[in-house]
């Protein structure tokens, strides 16, 4: 089914010149760009963002990360595009993520890993209305 993802390209792949190459990609596969915003995050996004991970040991420098400078925001279409985008992107960790994804390809970290997607439907929906709300 047709479905839609709140995808983020960090703050690291637009300092590394890397957002024509990571959107690139999106393209090349067929999935459509419904909306696409250069943001930057602040303190109370990223917080909402990442509510999930606000208690855990990472989050302070993925916070200082995320918010250290602009990253593209865009909300990608497609038939099941929720997995599809997060098997395009790959695992977590850059150093282990399978070559021909894009963290396997292009990081080598598990923090400034590029790229952000929504990992299932809630919390699809819950980005999606944090980043586009009049979407
Ligand atoms: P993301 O897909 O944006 O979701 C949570 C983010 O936290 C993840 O990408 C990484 O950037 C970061 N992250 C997850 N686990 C770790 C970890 N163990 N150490 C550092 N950063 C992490």
């Amino acid at each position: 089914a047709v479905e839609r993802s709140l995808v983020l390209i960090k703050p690291d792949a637009l300092r590394r010149g890397l957002l024509g190459e990571i959107l690139g990609r999106f393209e090349r596969k067929g999935l459509v760009i419904e909306a696409l915003e250069l943001r930057t995050m602040d303190a109370e996004l990223a917080d909402q963002h990442y509510a999930e991970h606000v208690d855990k040991a990472f989050y302070p420098p993925l916070k200082e990360f995320m918010t250290s400078g602009p990253l593209a925001a865009l909300v990608l279409s497609g038939d099941e595009v929720i997995a599809v985008v997060r098997e395009m992107i790959g695992s977590t960790d850059g150093r282990k993520a399978a070559a021909g994804t894009i963290r396997g390809d292009l990081s080598l970290s598990n923090r400034e890993n590029l790229v952000h997607a929504s990992d299932g439907p809630d919390s699809a929906k819950h980005e999606l209305a944090l980043w586009f709300p009049n979407l």
